[in-house]
């Protein structure tokens, strides 16, 4: 079985021309596959659709459909989707909403209404994974940029989730962050998680099973 499948996705942005044509592509357990393509060619907004953000929060003519370990995603709650998907963006500015690490590593869990003591040890687990266990209560804001992205990212392992989206997660990182994160990804594939990754550097084709291109609104399967 597949864990992330796009099936015939076409996306138009309102007043827009159409953007992605009959897009298909799929990641399997294990594996992480690498999306490139042109800045402006549709890569952020097919994360957008991968994870459900579209069409549930952004609107567009959208057609299609995502499926999540062969369930289709429309039908899954938002709190299913969390559990089974996590996005980390380009800026963690964008994904951090709460003065404290802990706060923010909390809120997930807590919005599942887990118990107590799980919540703790998912937050000592993921930050842990993301080597940042000592500033369990540290202020963002006294963050660098790319310890902001290794919470974000810290964020989004404390649901557990089976599958990764990356869009440009690597951009802001420095180059102990990139090697932290580098082995996070590693160690999701040990695990049977899946990734899609959208990066356009080479310098992390060496963790692709699998490379697509995004180009003139169409996703091409490429030889590695
Ligand atoms: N919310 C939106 N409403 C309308 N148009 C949008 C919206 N988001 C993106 N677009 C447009 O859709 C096109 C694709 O944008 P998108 O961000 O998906 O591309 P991208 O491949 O991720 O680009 P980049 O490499 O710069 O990150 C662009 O022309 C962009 O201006
Ligand atoms: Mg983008």
């Amino acid at each position: 079985m597949r864990a992330l499948e796009g099936r015939q996705i076409s996306f138009t942005y309102p007043g827009g021309k159409p953007l992605l044509s009959q897009v298909n592509f799929s990641v399997k357990p294990g594996e992480c596959v690498i999306l490139r393509g042109p800045s402006g060619s549709g890569k952020t907004t097919l994360c957008h659709i991968a994870a459900g953000i579209i069409p549930r929060s952004i609107s567009g003519d959208f057609q299609g459909e995502i499926l999540l370990w062969g369930q289709e995603l429309q039908g899954l709650s938002l709190a299913q989707v969390v559990q089974e998907l996590g996005i980390l963006m380009q800026n963690p500015d964008a994904q951090l909403f709460f003065p404290t690490v802990e706060d923010e590593l909390a809120f997930g869990p807590e919005n599942l209404c887990l118990p107590r003591g799980e919540i703790a040890l998912r937050i000592a687990e993921a930050l842990g994974a993301v080597e940042m266990s000592t500033y369990r209560l540290a202020e963002i804001e006294t963050l660098s940029q790319g310890q902001k992205q290794r919470i974000a990212l810290a964020a989004v392992l404390a649901l557990r989730p089976r599958i990764l989206i990356l869009d440009e997660a690597f951009s802001q990182l420095d180059t102990a962050s990139t090697a932290i994160v580098q082995g996070v990804l590693r160690r999701q594939k040990e695990l049977g998680h899946a990734i899609f990754l959208v990066e356009n550097g080479e310098e992390h084709l060496h963790l692709a099973d699998r490379l697509y291109e995004l180009r003139d609104g169409e996703v091409r399967e490429v030889t590695l």
